[in-house]
């Protein structure tokens, strides 16, 4: 989402300064080239090493700390360089002297030579924040155009409760995001999917399993964060590789855990996808030690598990959207269209297994897209990618409706 971006990380003296390691990180995973300009008073807090060990270049603080080498740090250069400067945490001492363009430091200097935008994250203790002179600079860094991250109430160093924490780093993240991507539809809204197959355990070395790869969840999961979705996956057993900070990845190995997981992000989403090809069916009984072979046959007990989709149907509040998927091999569309009311979704996701090139291992897939009122819509053999960006586009249209 930040690919290419040029950030310019301001820290100043408080103890929020840990947090902006956290951000420098997230800033760094999605994709954006960081530098940063800490005070002295930050130096204090946290190391420069640490943050030139994860933006991956050299930190300043000075105009002449390479001064035996004979050179010096160009503040207006390390100004202009950036396409958004982000001063996190912002303390109330030099919060005041970027309102009054008291050029005292390096930091003071790199900030009144950058032409870019600015967003400020103050962070202090509830009184400061709340004094009249804070208030006043507050109102002057708006005048200038800057975004003002608003601190959030809690417990703060002091002990005191109080508005004064520094936003926390995901949010600022989103707020990054937001700036350069406005228009993103999905921004600000959660989802949930589910991926992967399960597995349910027969005894300590066996288990019932199915040929899911977990391909088109972790497509799916993409594609919403791309149009701007937080995204939670829970995830059965797959090698699907997820590095997007903005997708939590949650591991499950049964469908009774995948229900625990899903149950528990559910009331927080906008959006979840029931992509995870669940076993209906789990053995009644777990062998505690291994099985031995005895007799020429063999059977298992086996018991339902719970449907998650249907019990996230159940729960479904009216701005809630629930889509499930459909492997069918005969009667498709009517089988779809009966899981559809059954598990009360708002669209279903048909696969055909006799369809070529549909189906669970493949990295394409064929689809027809089934929404309540019968309407259908049915797309070509793409790859998995591409049929996820598909669902997502019909997914913010029935948002929008
Ligand atoms: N599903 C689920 N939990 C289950 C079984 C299925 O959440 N225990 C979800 C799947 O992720 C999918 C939808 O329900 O989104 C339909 O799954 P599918 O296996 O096609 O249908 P079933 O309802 O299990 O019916 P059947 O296997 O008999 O076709």
């Amino acid at each position: 989402m930040l690919q290419g971006k040029k950030i310019l990380l301001l820290v100043t003296g408080s103890i929020a300064a840990y947090k902006s390691v956290f951000l420098t990180r997230l800033l760094v995973q999605s994709g954006a080239e960081v530098r940063v300009v800490m005070s002295k008073g930050a130096l204090e807090f946290v190391t420069p090493l640490t943050f030139a060990t994860l933006s991956k270049n050299p930190v300043h603080s000075d105009f002449t700390e390479n001064k035996n080498e004979g050179t010096w740090t160009n503040h207006v250069a390390t100004a202009l360089w950036a396409d958004l400067i982000i001063a996190a945490p912002l303390s109330a001492n030099t919060m005041s002297k970027m309102a009054q363009g008291l050029c005292d430091s390096f930091l003071i200097a790199v900030y009144m030579s950058a032409r870019c935008h600015v967003i400020v994250a103050p962070a202090m203790d509830h009184d400061m924040y709340l004094h009249g002179g804070t208030q006043e600079n507050i109102g002057k860094l708006k005048s200038f155009g800057h975004t003002i991250l608003s601190p959030k109430e809690g417990e703060l160093a002091s002990g005191l409760l109080g508005k004064g924490r520094m936003m926390e780093p995901e949010e600022i993240l989103e707020n990054i995001i937001n700036y350069f991507h406005p228009a993103l539809p999905l921004l600000g809204m959660k989802a949930l999917v589910t991926a992967g197959p399960t597995y349910e355990r027969i005894d300590p070395v066996r288990f019932i399993g199915n040929f899911s790869s977990g391909k088109m969840g972790f497509a799916l999961a993409e594609a919403l964060a791309a149009q701007g979705a937080e995204v939670t996956i829970v995830a059965g057993p797959s090698n699907q590789f997820i590095s997007n900070p903005r997708i939590k990845r949650v591991d499950v190995v049964s469908a009774a855990e995948m229900l625990l997981a899903c149950e528990k992000a559910f009331e927080t989403v906008d959006i979840a996808i029931m992509a995870a090809a669940v076993a209906d069916y789990t053995p009644k009984h777990f062998a505690t030690e291994k099985i031995k072979k005895q007799d020429a046959e063999f059977s298992i007990e086996l018991t339902k598990t719970i449907d998650i989709a249907y019990t996230l149907g159940q729960k479904k509040s009216a701005k809630q959207l629930l889509i499930g998927f459909a492997l069918e091999t005969e009667k498709e569309e009517e089988h779809a269209q009966q899981k559809l009311q059954k598990k009360n979704m708002d669209l279903i996701v048909l696969n055909s297994l006799r369809d070529e090139g549909a189906g669970f291992v493949s990295d394409t897939n064929k689809i027809t897209l089934i929404w309540p009122d019968n309407k259908k819509q049915s797309f070509g053999l793409k790859a998995k990618r591409e049929i996820a960006n598909d669902i997502i586009n019909e997914i913010v249209k029935l948002i929008k409706a």
